[in-house]
């Protein structure tokens, strides 16, 4: 089964408790969310593997580590998922960007394909996949469905809010996907929505309603 993380650094915590609230408006949101996305990439790329070199210092040769040359590529699920892109570029700045285009039919809450953009090599790439709502499971199961059947064989998935349907339905869809959190909430509403979550984060990053 694969792993469930849940990033509990306390500057992970705080920015996400300003996220949830309602009085935060849309460019406090969109930065906060950045933020977080930041942070969380830290944690996401911990099993980076590294290699030793060999760096002349003003004073001596230090042994010293650097990535071991793997590639990475960020999906994010369009919309909400644009909102974390740029907090982990900030950390990754060589990391490819591909796009995946979903949105949830509302009566079905079934996710619908509208875009697919991805780096050719992607097969090649260890591929973070970024939704800040992981809620019916159904968009980022979708996702990551495209990205196997593109050849994509080492997949992360990174969600700011997770209800536990969600969870349950990544893992038994896709087990060897690692899935990373900020929090794991309480339930869905009747309309798909996390309770108590932080309301439609494409809305709330876009200003739309
Ligand atoms: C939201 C969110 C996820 C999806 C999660 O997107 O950003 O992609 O819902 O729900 P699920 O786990 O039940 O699939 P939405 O469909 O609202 O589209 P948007 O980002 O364009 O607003
Ligand atoms: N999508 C959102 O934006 N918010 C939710 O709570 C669920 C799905």
């Amino acid at each position: 089964m694969a792993k469930l993380q849940v990033l509990d650094h306390p500057l992970i915590q705080h920015k996400l408790s300003l996220i949830r609230d309602e009085k935060t408006g849309s460019k406090e949101f969109r930065e906060l969310v950045e933020e977080v996305a930041m942070l969380m990439a830290y944690e996401v790329t911990r099993d980076f593997p590294l290699q030793e070199i060999e760096v002349q210092t003003p004073v001596a040769v230090a042994k010293s580590k650097v990535l071991a040359g793997r590639k990475v590529g960020l999906v994010p699920i369009l919309r909400a998922g644009l909102g974390m892109v740029d907090g982990m570029l900030r950390l990754i700045p060589a990391a490819r960007v591909g796009h995946v285009g979903l949105y949830r039919d509302p009566e079905t809450l079934s996710p619908v394909e509208y875009y697919c953009k991805l780096p050719s090599d992607i097969a090649e790439r260890d591929l973070i996949v970024i939704d800040p709502m992981l809620a019916t499971g159904g968009s980022a199961s979708a996702a990551i469905t495209f990205l196997k059947d593109r050849g994509a064989k080492n997949i992360k998935l990174m969600c700011l809010i997770a209800a536990p349907e969600g969870i349950s339905a990544v893992q038994s869809n896709h087990d060897d996907v690692d899935i990373f959190v900020a929090a794991v909430d309480e339930r869905l509403n009747d309309h798909g929505y996390i309770i108590p979550g932080l309301g439609d984060a494409g809305d709330r990053l876009f200003g739309t309603k």
